[in-house]
């Protein structure tokens, strides 16, 4: 009877410490396989972190901007890892190759899917976070910066404005963005339409390479180097860093918000914005953000439409083009606020007022909430009750955000295929819809079918054959691979088409060159090209 019992009770031991076990052993055997795989006698367990130690959870929670993927019931990985070096990557990927350990790369952890930080179907995992790789290098003399993929968007920004006041970089308006992340995907922001995307302006990276190379420019080729510029983070290998073309930008712009609700007439400025936001003087860049206000009448919510911009020169020249092009906005002298490029950035990013431009040194983003959002691109504008109907469904929901981006400019004289971004000639604007909440206790479901409905809703109204989405904005809800034998025509139809257009073909070509085992994989990475279609 006793030792039967006390078999019970070990057994029970066991298999409650099995996941511990496990995971010990194989923080011992990546450290080891780390150490042989190094030059270097560098200490790796000071940059492993394993879920026994205090950090980890911090560490892993640090950039995850979407709190949805932070809830204990999402999956954890097995390992974190905080690599200085480029070789410490190039190790980790090997390792993670030998010990059959699942890997995801984490830059700034934006990605709407939790993606780089969470993996659902492929365990063990382990993160390689490469938020400590972050050195920037400013080159004024040769117009051109190296950032490394660790750094924000943020950090470039003032890294060049410390540099030069006539100097710039054309990405994200959020200020928290990671640069591996962002840029893979294409990167758009206020100076879109003068200088296209963060992409369109990167001329070498260096990338690791699924055998653990490092490889520039010229020693990937021209297929590698062009599917890393737009064809979204997490396939091609980990890339390290970007030298990207600075442009320039005048010493004195402008910025402005001006806010309409329906009682003010909201509905038809916005369908005569529709009709030229493509069009303006490319120096000018008018988003639109739509959300829910309270109305003037007591306990009734209204819609307000904020406009929202950045003009690439002084407040008498933007009038004047308001006032020829725009006039229904009724912008005012006193809307505007002449200002550098680098104060228009923290403005962009909802900083308040006289924040100062250090804020973008702290790689934070000016709030982080629960979300799930989707995208949509709008070649002909909205009928005005197509835009009434649109109000109706955001009025049904708490802490919606729906913002439309005008195109045009320089992003329809860049060819869909120069780069796997392919939004581009005949594209007005683009929409984002996005369901936002505060507490974790709040029901998930309701605000997802929320997203899904307004989606539903629009499909008359925006582009088609095939609907396109932009990949940064992340929806899985269009469809994932599957681990085992990922279809290259189901992933075409489902999520492809609408990432990548016609590009998808090429995109899933150089991924069967370059890591035909699908080493790097991920819900919505790029599949191999099957052998009967290379
Ligand atoms: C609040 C907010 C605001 C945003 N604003 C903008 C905006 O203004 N303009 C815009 O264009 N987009 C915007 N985005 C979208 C953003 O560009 C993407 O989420 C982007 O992927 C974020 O990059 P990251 O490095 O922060 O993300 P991560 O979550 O770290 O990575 C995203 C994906 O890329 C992969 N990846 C990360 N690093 C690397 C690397 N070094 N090598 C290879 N793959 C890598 C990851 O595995 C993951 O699949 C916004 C997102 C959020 C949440
Ligand atoms: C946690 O891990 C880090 C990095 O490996 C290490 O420096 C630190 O000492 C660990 N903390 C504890 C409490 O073990
Ligand atoms: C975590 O477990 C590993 C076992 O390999 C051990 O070396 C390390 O000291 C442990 N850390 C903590 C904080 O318990
Ligand atoms: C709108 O009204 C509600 C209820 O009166 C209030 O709780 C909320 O703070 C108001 N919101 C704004 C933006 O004023
Ligand atoms: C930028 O913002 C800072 C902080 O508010 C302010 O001190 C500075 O004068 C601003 N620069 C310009 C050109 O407006
Ligand atoms: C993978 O899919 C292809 C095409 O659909 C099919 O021909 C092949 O048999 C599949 N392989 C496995 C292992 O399921």
């Amino acid at each position: 009877m006793v030792s039967s019992r006390s078999s019970i009770l070990s057994m029970l031991l066991f298999l409650l410490l099995t996941p511990f076990v496990v995971s010990l052993h194989l923080q011992d055997r990546f450290l080891k396989c780390l150490s042989r795989n190094s030059e270097s006698s560098f200490p790796f367990s000071t940059v492993l972190y394993a879920p026994n130690n205090s950090s980890f959870n911090s560490i892993l929670l640090s950039t995850a901007q979407n709190l949805r993927f932070t809830l204990p019931s999402v999956p954890k990985p097995e390992l974190i890892f905080t690599p200085l070096k480029e070789s410490h990557i190039q190790a980790a990927v090997i390792c993670s190759k030998k010990l059959e350990i699942h890997l995801r790369v984490r830059s700034g952890g934006h990605d709407y899917e939790g993606l780089s930080y969470v993996s659902e179907i492929e365990r063990p995992y382990i993160i390689v976070d490469l938020a400590k790789l972050r050195s920037i290098s400013v080159d004024i003399e040769d117009n051109s910066a190296w950032v490394q993929v660790g750094a924000t968007n943020g950090e470039l920004y003032y890294r060049i404005s410390e540099k030069s006041k006539t100097h710039g970089f054309p990405a994200g308006t959020c200020s928290s963005l990671g640069m591996g992340g962002h840029i893979s995907g294409g990167a758009y922001g206020a100076m879109l339409r003068k200088y296209g995307l963060g992409a369109d302006n990167v001329v070498d990276a260096h990338i690791i390479d699924v055998h653990g190379r490092l490889l520039d420019r010229k020693s990937m080729g021209e297929d590698l180097f062009w599917a890393i510029r737009g064809g979204a983070g997490g396939s091609f290998g980990i890339v390290t860093a970007w030298k990207v073309k600075l442009v320039s930008v005048p010493s004195t712009v402008t910025v402005f918000t001006v806010t309409k609700t329906l009682e003010q007439g909201a509905t038809k400025i916005l369908y005569r914005w529709q009709e030229i936001a493509d069009k303006l003087d490319e120096d000018l860049f008018i988003r639109v953000l739509i959300q829910t206000a309270n109305a003037t009448s007591q306990g009734k919510r209204t819609i307000a439409t904020s406009y929202n911009a950045l003009f690439l020169g002084d407040a008498t020249r933007l009038l004047q083009i308001m006032h020829h092009s725009f006039p229904e906005l009724g912008l005012a002298r006193q809307d505007c606020i002449e200002t550098d490029w680098i104060n228009s950035t923290v403005y962009l990013a909802f900083f308040p007022n006289n924040t100062p431009p250090e804020v973008l040194l702290q790689r934070r983003n000016i709030v982080k909430l629960f979300f799930k959002a989707k995208s949509d691109y709008a070649k002909e504008p909205l009928p005005e009750t197509a835009l009434e109907g649109l109000w109706d469904i955001i009025l049904e929901e708490e802490l919606p955000t729906v913002a439309f981006t005008p195109y045009g400019g320089k992003m329809s004289e860049i060819s869909e295929s120069q780069i796997p971004f392919p939004h581009r000639k005949g594209i007005r604007f683009m929409i984002l819809y996005s369901a936002n909440w505060q507490d974790a206790k709040e029901n998930v479901a309701k605000h997802v079918d929320w997203t899904r409905k307004v989606y539903k809703y629009m499909q008359p109204y925006v582009s088609k054959h095939p609907r396109e989405t932009y990949v940064n904005y992340r929806d899985l809800d269009l469809g994932i691979n599957k681990r085992t034998n990922t279809s290259f025509t189901e992933a075409g139809t489902s999520w492809g088409l609408k990432y990548f257009k016609n590009n998808f073909h090429r995109l899933a070509f150089v991924k069967a060159k370059v890591d035909p085992d699908d080493f790097f994989w991920h819900e919505q990475s790029i599949p191999p090209l099957p052998f009967h279609m290379r």
